[in-house]
Order: C-alpha cells, then sequence, then structure tokens
C-alpha cells in the first residue's frame, strides 16, 4: 500500500470513492479547489500490488483524506479542517484511515504549523468515531444539531496537534547531523557555478543571511513598479 499526496489526477478516482463511501459529496470543482490552495494536506492510499491490467489501467485508489486550512477561522488560530474521509470497503480495518489521518496532521502542522485539525463527525458513525476517538485521541467540542442534510446531529471534533509539533522538533534535533554528513558534498567547486557563495574570490567568508524567510504578505506578490 502507498500513501501518497493527492495530485489532480486522482481526483475523479477520489470523487468515485466518495460517491461509493459518503453521503455528504461534492462538485469536482471542490475537490480541485482543496488540492489547488492547499496540495500539501490531502493524500490517497493506493494499493499498488494489484497488477496492471494495460498501459493505461488507472492506479486503484482505496482511500483518500481531503483537508484544508480553515480559511477564516473565526477564534484566529490558525488551524486544519478535515472535508472528506474515507476507505473503499474492500480495504477498511487494515489502519489505511489512521495512516491518511497521521499524514494530513503531520503536514498541516509543518507547513502551515496549524495549531489543530477539527472536523464533523455523524454521531451514528461508530466506525469513525472510534477512529478519531480512540484512534487519535480528537475530542468532541460540541453537537451541532441537524448538521447534515437528512438532519442528522453532527460532533464537532478537535485534536490539539501541539504533540506533532514536538515530534517534529525532537525529530530534526535528532536526525539532521547524520543526514547532512550522509549528504555531505565531496568534490571540490567546479567553475563559478560550484563557488560557494558564501566565499568571495580571495577565500573570504561573508556573512550571507540564512533561515527561515517571513512567510509572503499579499504585499509581496503584487507586482512591483521598478520605474520610482
Ligand atoms: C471510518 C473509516 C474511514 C475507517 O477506515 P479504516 O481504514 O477502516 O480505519 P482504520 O483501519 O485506520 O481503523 C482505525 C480504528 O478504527 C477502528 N474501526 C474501523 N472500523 C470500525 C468499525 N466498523 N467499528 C468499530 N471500530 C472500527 C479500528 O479497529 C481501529 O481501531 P484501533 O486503533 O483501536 O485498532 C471507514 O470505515 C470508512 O470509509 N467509512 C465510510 C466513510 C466514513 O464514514 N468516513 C468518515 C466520515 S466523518
Amino acid at each position: 500500500m502507498d500513501i501518497r499526496l493527492l495530485t489532480n489526477a486522482d481526483l475523479p478516482l477520489i470523487q468515485h470513492a466518495n460517491l461509493e463511501n459518503l453521503p455528504e459529496n461534492y462538485f469536482l470543482k471542490y475537490y480541485l479547489y482543496h488540492s489547488l490552495s492547499w496540495p500539501q494536506l490531502s493524500f490517497v492510499a493506493v494499493d499498488v500490488s494489484r497488477p496492471k491490467k494495460g498501459p493505461y489501467d488507472y492506479p486503484k485508489i482505496v482511500g483518500y483524506v481531503l483537508a484544508k486550512m480553515e480559511e477564516e477561522p473565526s477564534d484566529g488560530v490558525p488551524h486544519g479542517h478535515i472535508t472528506s474521509l474515507s476507505v473503499m470497503r474492500t480495504h477498511r480495518k487494515l489502519g489505511i484511515a489512521e495512516k491518511l489521518m497521521r499524514q494530513s496532521q503531520l503536514a498541516m502542522v509543518e507547513t502551515y504549523q496549524a495549531k489543530y485539525v477539527s472536523l464533523h463527525v455523524r454521531v451514528s458513525n461508530v466506525a469513525a468515531r472510534h477512529l478519531y476517538e480512540n484512534t487519535l485521541g480528537f475530542t468532541n467540542e460540541k453537537v451541532e444539531s441537524k448538521y447534515y442534510a437528512d438532519k442528522e446531529d453532527a460532533f464537532s471534533m478537535r485534536l490539539n496537534l501541539d504533540e506533532i509539533k514536538k515530534q517534529i522538533e525532537a525529530g530534526e534535533n535528532n536526525g539532521d547531523v547524520e543526514e547532512d554528513k550522509e549528504h555531505e558534498d565531496e568534490g571540490d567547486a567546479v567553475g563559478e557555478v560550484g563557488k560557494d557563495p558564501g566565499q568571495t574570490a580571495e577565500g573570504k567568508q561573508i556573512k550571507i543571511a540564512l533561515g527561515k524567510r517571513p512567510a509572503l504578505g499579499v504585499g509581496d506578490l503584487v507586482e512591483k513598479d521598478d520605474s520610482k
């Protein structure tokens, strides 16, 4: 089983899986909106063991998680939201949903510094509630009365992502040194291209600002009038 990022080419298959598994369905453009706006957050599970029937055979997508960042959070706290999750009946209870959810949660923290993730679940959905409450540790915030089109109530749930943030930080501190050694450049600089940008022609070290860039605001994306 391969858990990988969702691509636009997967969308018709995701829509198909959604229609098979859930009463809450969306237009294809809504899936596209997710994959274009938050390309890091949605994942698919692909059954790679299935033999290909021919060169044009689609990979078999057996599960997906469609996720986003809340665009205008009412509490002002950046957080992710699970729009839809499902696994095909043939592949349930294998831990696929759990893996999809964990990948998405990790990406929410790594990419958007999300503080928590929220979702809605039908009060009658035993399987999903077990996954969210018992396996992943979500807590029930409130009941949203008649949330669904058929008037069923929803639990509005959330999971704090601080633990994942700590794990990422711990992983960065432990693993980086080893990794850097492994990928150390052994050769000398070749021509202009290979030169260390931190060193002048005389071999003198110069300082270069490193570290994370501040987040791009809209202002940074607006074309500047260079003539002024
Ligand atoms: C809910 C759903 C996504 C779970 O997918 P899955 O891949 O089978 O889940 P996992 O294998 O990762 O199981 C996670 C946990 O849920 C439990 N679980 C799964 N199906 C269950 C069921 N029918 N009843 C009780 N518990 C169940 C597993 O035993 C596991 O528990 P554990 O961590 O204590 O061992 C899947 O049943 C599904 O697609 N349902 C239809 C769509 C849906 O309801 N989506 C959620 C909308 S909010």
